[in-house]
């Protein structure tokens, strides 16, 4: 009989359940959008009843669309949104409050509190990250501040805090509490060395040890599922980025990837010593298979891209449909001298400012609904550029080629601007659902599905591949106009 193996994808905006088989090709998908709730300005909530009712129904609706059975499952992998934030009762397995999204900047004030007379890097030599409202430990922080009264039952651990990956894992399983390295890399709370929570850091926080998950590999079994795949393994989970870095087999110190999505995220292989970054970069765990060492990234990531083409179909109502983007772009040479930084949520990499709001510069009765989609594009190639400069300064290495994924590859061109303004070649595999198949690929090899990751490269095949074409002085120009346009989103708010 077939076997084939599932993945979960619980992103910011939908969950996706997709069925691959040994070659990595994909067998069946399905999606599900959530609600995104926004409370106030700068508030952004998912409803985690309603993300976990999704993702039943997608695994469902994979499964039936092939007519696959459980037992033709060999092991399901989870992958998934990172820091989104939520509390449940042990008891009862009910979320406590909405889930607090990465985005939200509700935590703004009390960052600044943690770092007073410190600053934003208070904690990175421990845990790899600045201080940021992006991370889960400061929103957690909140939580128990703004509700007392959760605090003395999760100091009990009567309330269990997870990222989304526990939420969908204890869940599935009938209640087993875990985390993987990847997530939990991303809370701030992790000992980035030890990978092990950190007693200092959640003093600092006042955050009781009781309420969080225990911290496992990524590629291991962590329970057996319920319900419609009753008896299959759960047998890995991996942050959605970190996946795509397994998805695209960046398996070498030195190989990267971009994932184009909400926001974009850059990885870049760092082998098993973590780095500690000088430029804006985050330190993070890429993927732990079973019990051999860690293995580390250096991480740029951007809040705003995919979202801002979103942003400019829903708000401005410049375009239907966001692959349109293109075609409007393209009516016209270039910018017209329009830049637009979307420093929606603050400014992430390199810059971290939580003070910065979003700009449009270079206005003139010149421009063109055409120029804005084209500043619109090249606002993803000019944030990805900023990240690859702090990357090759942080490893004393220029990066050679990028390896890219997610929707916005498919937009012809911004990879050519990309290719462009990065003056290095961009290449798209053929799977570009990197991020499904990394969770895939992980539980893979943790049940013996696939052999070892040499395997796993075997099934990389290049789409695409775009090559720098742009002369260095309109290169440089350009960047510079886009430096000045970064400097006049700062200082927006006090
Ligand atoms: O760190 C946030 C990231 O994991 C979100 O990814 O693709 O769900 O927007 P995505």
């Amino acid at each position: 009989m077939t076997q084939y193996i599932a993945a979960i994808d619980q992103g910011t905006t939908s969950s996706r359940c997709m069925i691959f088989d040994p070659s990595g090709s994909i067998i069946s998908i399905a999606q599900q959008e959530h609600r995104q709730i926004y409370p106030k300005p700068g508030w952004v909530e998912h409803d985690a009843t309603e993300i976990w009712t999704n993702v039943q129904q997608v695994v469902h609706d994979a499964l039936r669309q092939k007519d696959i059975t459980a037992d033709q499952i060999a092991a399901i992998g989870i992958t998934n949104q990172r820091e989104t934030t939520l509390l449940w009762d042990r008891t009862t397995g009910e979320p406590l409050h909405n889930a607090i999204v990465w985005q939200d900047t509700r935590t703004d004030q009390l960052c600044r509190e943690l770092g007073a007379g410190i600053g934003q890097e208070r904690f990175r030599e421990r845990c790899g990250l600045p201080l940021a409202t992006y991370f889960a430990g400061p929103k957690i922080a909140w939580l128990l501040r703004e509700h007392p009264e959760l605090r003395a039952r999760a100091e009990r651990g009567d309330v269990l805090f997870g990222t989304m990956e526990s939420w969908i894992i204890y869940k599935l399983t009938g209640g087993t509490h875990v985390t993987d390295v990847t997530n939990a890399s991303r809370t701030m709370l992790m000992n980035i060395n030890t990978l092990r929570w950190d007693d200092d850091i959640l003093a600092a926080m006042d955050i009781p040890r009781a309420m969080l998950p225990e911290i496992k590999g990524s590629a291991q079994t962590y329970g057996t599922a319920t319900g419609e795949l009753a008896g299959v393994p759960v047998a890995s989970a991996l942050g959605d980025q970190q996946a795509a870095l397994f998805g695209q087999t960046c398996f070498a110190e030195g190989e990267a990837k971009c994932t184009y999505g909400t926001g974009s995220f850059l990885l870049l292989n760092t082998g098993t010593t973590p780095v500690q970054s000088a430029n804006g970069l985050l330190t993070t765990v890429g993927y732990q298979i079973g019990d051999q060492a860690p293995v580390y990234a250096l991480e740029g990531a951007i809040a705003i891209t995919g979202s801002l083409v979103q942003w400019f179909r829903d708000n401005l109502g410049l375009i239907t449909t966001a692959p349109e983007i293109e075609t409007l772009a393209r009516t016209v040479d270039d910018n017209g001298g329009c830049y637009i930084v979307p420093a929606f949520s603050g400014l992430f990499a390199p810059h971290w400012r939580s003070d910065a709001r979003g700009v449009i510069t270079g206005l003139t009765s010149y421009i063109t609904k055409g120029h804005l989609a084209r500043a619109v594009l090249e606002a993803t190639a000019w944030q990805t550029r900023e990240v690859v400069d702090a990357m090759n300064n942080d490893s004393g290495v220029d990066l050679t080629t990028l390896k890219v994924d997610g929707g916005m590859t498919a937009d012809n061109l911004l990879m050519q601007f990309l290719s462009d303004v990065l003056d290095v070649p961009v290449v798209r595999p053929m799977v570009a659902e990197t991020t499904c198949l990394g969770a895939a690929y992980a539980a893979g090899l943790a049940v013996g599905y696939w052999p070892d990751i040499e395997s796993l490269r075997a099934n990389w095949h290049k789409a695409a591949e775009w090559h720098p074409q742009m002369e260095a002085a309109t290169r440089d120009r350009e960047y510079h106009n886009w430096r000045k346009a970064v400097e006049r989103t700062l200082n927006w708010v006090e």
